[in-house]
């Protein structure tokens, strides 16, 4: 029988991926790696006009093409049903209308058919001579927003416009941050197939529970016959959280045909048809005494949306929270433009509102001629003031002040353009951070085997962050079984139904089911540990003993003094002990006693040389309080990642559309700039590490998303700092800075 080769074995600190080895070997099988004997290629025909309706489809030579099996639309796809509305965190598809469902086109690139083929060439060349006609309306897909209808208030308190109409100091701006594409390296794609009964259905899903409940419903099909897996994503950004139209298309090809049908969403499909962050524009008014408190904040924020789906962005989602002030309202409003729906980016909401509003921070505090950090220290909140409870564990007022020790804050001089090095104009800004820290409902086996090992499961999944990792070392440090025997299992609705990898959230979601699942699982140990006349630990009572290091040992004796729990199995010829948890959820409770956020600040330095208007972001600092810290190793790589992600935000990242044909025009990774390597600044990243146990026993809130939200906000108030030039529309450009102003564009 295996034993630790050391004990008591290693357990706790940072751990490198466990499934880093399958993936830099390529062992690791991706969505669109799934083959199939007797699989077909599935390739959409997108339509080539922004709005407007199908007149006629002409299939007739692209089905006489060499492999094509079929060519689908609206009139022999077979029936798809709308899922009904979303409750919480279940039926949720942000493009609600169904593939095909009429002949109406709303956005460039819509799929209008869907040609399937043997090979992937055949039904790419047999798509290409998929005729369709059109009637051609006018399409809009303006960027500058107008309120179309009442705006909804999303938080209010005193009276904010009385108090800024009298307020001694005021600031009024606006906002805009442009439409971004999660362009995640790994492609969209579905692998369905039917077996006359039930779908098994590969996909590049953040949430496999949602996926098979949405696509049961548009299949029509009882929930229990669709399995959805998720093995392994190249990340999603949020992008992969819900249904699209492929999904459905590929499934009911597959079963139309009775064969596993693949479809890859194509690099330029990816900026038409999976979402997208919304444009947003936001008004941001603060009123504040000479000495800098705030008397009222007003945030009214639009986004586009498409014509069918509301999606809201939630720019309001920090703001009723973030700083004191007796007067605050915060209104959001849609407008519907001809595109694709949008969809939730990392951070949403939060990102883009609180660049305006840290924004907004910075140039008060420049109005005032008071220092950013202090500015924010006199308007520290005691509280959560927008729903009026306490926060469950705030420390913005360190992050800020260890984050201004790291970067050298202290040597600032607030001058514009004060500050040299090199031959280079350097510029400092700050920037507060914050995001939403929730716990979704969740449940997980654990199993205690006879070989020694453990097992851990369910079906929540690893965008890359690391889930696998941090389940195996909660594991571990529970049980006191190295991380190397223990397989956690995911990506799958054969298993018991786990968190979306979403919010940011799965971690601490996780936390309260597995941890429930190992103390039931070792109960059934030390149950057999005691039981029977020659038990190990016969005449003992189960209260006697405890579970130590992988150990069973009495509670008053040492660990060492033990036996292996898989002694105690081998023993009671049983393979496994099994335990189920459940963790209950926190999102939207109206019970709930605490406000739950994770808090950060952000430094960054820019370099400026204004001969060649070359603008560089050389070093950021972060600093970030999002409770306990569990592998400290990939979530520093979570927040750098945001970071780079930050940079890009502020200095790259913006989907055009081309104003005569509607088109999202740099739809490919040479044209959509992202951040690159040599993009990417120094990165300083520290982590508080003070437990939340409101939302978990190990006071985890989880990461990923904090790391993005306020870098650009930071960016643009060192930008101004350097050059003078206050960006209020991402991303800066060149432009702006041999310019005054840049204005909003109409
Ligand atoms: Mo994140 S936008 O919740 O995947």
């Amino acid at each position: 029988m295996a034993t630790a080769s050391t004990f008591p074995p290693k357990t706790t600190g940072s751990l490198p991926r466990v499934d880093g080895p399958l993936k830099v070997t390529g062992g690791a099988k991706y969505t669109s790696d799934y083959n199939f004997p007797g699989m077909l290629y599935a390739v959409p025909v997108c339509a080539t006009i922004a709005k407007g309706s199908i007149t006629a489809i002409d299939t007739s030579r692209a089905e006489s093409m060499p492999g094509v099996k079929a060519v689908y639309h609206r009139q022999n796809i077979g029936k798809i049903y709308r899922a009904a509305p979303a409750s919480g965190f279940s039926s949720i598809i942000d493009e609600r209308r169904p593939p095909f469902e009429d002949d109406t086109i709303r956005y460039y690139g819509q799929y209008v058919a869907a040609v399937v083929a043997v090979t992937y060439e055949q039904a790419i060349a047999a798509a290409s001579a998929v005729k369709v006609r059109y009637n051609i309306e006018k399409h809009d897909v303006r960027s500058h927003l107008d309120p179309e209808e009442k705006p909804k208030v999303d938080s209010t308190r005193g009276n904010p416009d009385e108090a800024f109409a009298s307020a001694a100091v005021k600031i009024d701006s606006t906002y805009v941050t442009p439409v971004e594409t999660h362009n995640p390296i790994e492609l969209h794609a579905s692998v369905a197939s039917w077996d006359g009964q039930s779908f098994t259905l590969y996909e590049t899903t953040q949430a496999v529970v949602n996926h098979r409940s949405v696509m049961a419903q548009m299949l029509g099909v009882p929930e229990e016959n669709v399995r959805v897996i998720s093995r392994f994503l190249g990340s999603g950004f949020g992008g992969k959280l819900w249904p699209w139209p492929h999904c459905m298309i590929a499934a009911q090809a597959s079963r139309n045909l009775g064969r596993p049908v693949k479809l890859v969403v194509t690099r330029d499909m990816m900026f038409q048809n999976v979402g997208h962050r919304p444009l947003t524009q936001q008004r941001v008014r603060l009123g504040a005494t000479p000495d800098g408190k705030l008397v009222s904040l007003m945030h009214d924020s639009l986004n586009h949306t498409s014509i069918l789906d509301d999606y809201s962005e939630g720019c309001s989602e920090a703001t009723a929270y973030s700083y004191s002030t007796p007067n605050l309202r915060a209104t959001s409003g849609l407008v519907r433009r001809n595109v694709g729906t949008p969809t939730s980016m990392r951070g949403p909401g939060a990102v883009p509102g609180l660049f305006a509003l840290e924004s907004a921070m910075d140039e008060l505090a420049f109005k005032l001629n008071i220092d950013p950090i202090e500015l924010r220290l006199k308007n520290e909140p005691q509280k959560d003031e927008g729903i009026n409870l306490p926060f469950s564990s705030r420390h913005f007022v360190e992050c800020l002040k260890v984050g201004a020790e790291k970067f050298g804050w202290s040597q600032r001089n607030p001058k514009i353009g004060s500050m040299k090095r090199d031959g280079l104009t350097i510029g400092w800004g700050v920037a507060g951070a914050s995001w939403i820290a929730e716990r979704m409902e969740s449940e997980a086996t654990v199993e205690l085997l006879s070989d020694g090992t453990a097992r851990v499961s369910s079906a929540t999944q690893d965008i890359g962050t690391g889930t696998y990792t941090v389940l195996a070392l909660i594991v571990s440090e529970k049980t006191g079984i190295p991380t190397d025997r223990i397989e956690p299992i995911l990506g799958d609705t054969a298993l018991p139904a786990g968190a979306i990898s979403g919010g940011s959230w799965a971690t601490a979601s996780l936390i309260p089911a597995v941890t429930e699942a190992i103390e039931k699982a070792q109960k059934v140990v030390l149950g057999l540990a005691t039981t029977g006349s020659d038990a190990v630990f016969a005449n003992q009572k189960e209260d006697a003993l405890a579970f130590t290091a992988g150990r069973v040992h009495l509670k008053e004796k040492a660990p060492e003094t033990g036996v292996p729990f898989a002694e105690i199995l081998t023993k009671s010829n049983i393979r496994a002990a099994s335990g189920q948890g459940k963790s209950t959820g926190t999102f939207g409770d109206p019970n709930r006693k605490f406000s739950t956020h994770s808090f950060g600040a952000q430094f960054a330095e820019v370099t400026w040389e204004p001969e060649t208007a070359r603008l560089r972001v050389s070093r950021v600092v972060t600093v970030i309080d999002a409770g306990r810290i569990i592998n400290p190793k990939p979530a520093r790589n979570q927040i750098e990642g945001a970071v780079v992600m930050g940079v890009g935000m502020a200095l790259f990242e913006e989907t055009n559309y081309d104003a005569r044909f509607g088109a999202p025009i740099n739809n490919n990774l040479a044209d959509y700039m992202l951040t690159t390597n040599a993009d990417a600044p120094t990165i300083d990243v520290t982590f508080l590490d003070y437990p939340d146990t409101v939302l978990n026993s190990l006071g985890a809130r989880g990461v990923g998303e904090i790391g993005l939200a306020g870098i650009a906000a930071a960016i643009t108030s060192a930008v101004h700092h350097a050059t003078g030039v206050r960006v209020r529309e991402l991303p800066i450009r060149i432009e702006d800075l041999l310019q005054p102003v840049r204005q909003v564009t109409t």
